[in-house]
């Protein structure tokens, strides 16, 4: 195993059945037009979730999506393509809740069937979320009983469902994605065999200029 992953539980390190698990993807996918234009994400996230389903787990899958400035921004940043294209791939019936911190979630996770999974809406729509404030982790908590970070492009974010959700959440671990990324990384860092080359891309070239 690569340091970079000493001391992090995997998902399969769980039990998992009729476990509430709250599973945080990076499914921020590029849209146009309401139209996904790349599903990358969405595939890369696909294990994880159906290893969850296949353990028995009940599922609240999150994420964010853009850098939503406002209630303005509800409807083009919305989940629901995310979620119809969950539907496709994977035959899910995804439920689409609104506001984490109501009632819904925990009402619908001990009634869910075969193949139904619950989505929260863009986490960043709650002004908790990108400050890492507490009263939205501390709702989330109070329906998860085991919390799965996947979301490895948005790890490096000190945001709410990062940093203080897992921080309320007794049993936590990463699922595949994050332990795949980890690892190539890990192999980078500890040292690498030189020479090497780097080649860096993506759309937030600045962001990695730094690193
Ligand atoms: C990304 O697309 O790089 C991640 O989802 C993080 O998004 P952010 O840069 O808006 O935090």
């Amino acid at each position: 195993m690569v340091k970079a992953l000493t001391g992090i539980k995997s998902i399969k390190d769980f039990s998992l059945k009729e476990k509430r698990v709250f599973l945080r993807l990076d499914l921020n996918v590029p849209m146009r037009d309401g139209k996904i234009t790349d599903d990358t994400r969405i595939q890369a996230a696909l294990p994880t979730i159906k290893y969850a389903l296949e353990q028995g787990a009940h599922l609240v899958i999150a994420s964010h999506l853009g850098r939503p400035k406002g209630p303005e921004d509800r409807e083009t940043m919305s989940l629901e393509p995310v979620a119809q294209a969950l539907n496709q791939q994977l035959g899910l019936e995804v439920i689409l809740v609104d506001d984490p911190r109501s009632d819904a979630p925990k009402a619908l996770l001990g009634g869910l069937k075969d193949k139904q999974v619950i989505m929260l809406e863009n986490l960043r729509f709650d002004s908790d979320e990108t400050k890492n404030g507490e009263g939205l982790a501390h709702e989330i908590s109070k329906y998860v009983d085991i919390y799965i970070n996947d979301a490895f492009g948005a790890s490096h974010r000190a945001h709410s469902s990062v940093v203080k959700l897992p921080s309320l959440v007794e049993q936590r671990g990463v699922g595949f994605l994050m332990e795949k990324e980890l690892s190539v990384l890990g192999q980078l860092l500890e040292p690498p065999a030189k020479p090497f080359v780097t080649i860096l891309g993506g759309a937030k070239v600045s962001d990695k200029i730094g690193v």
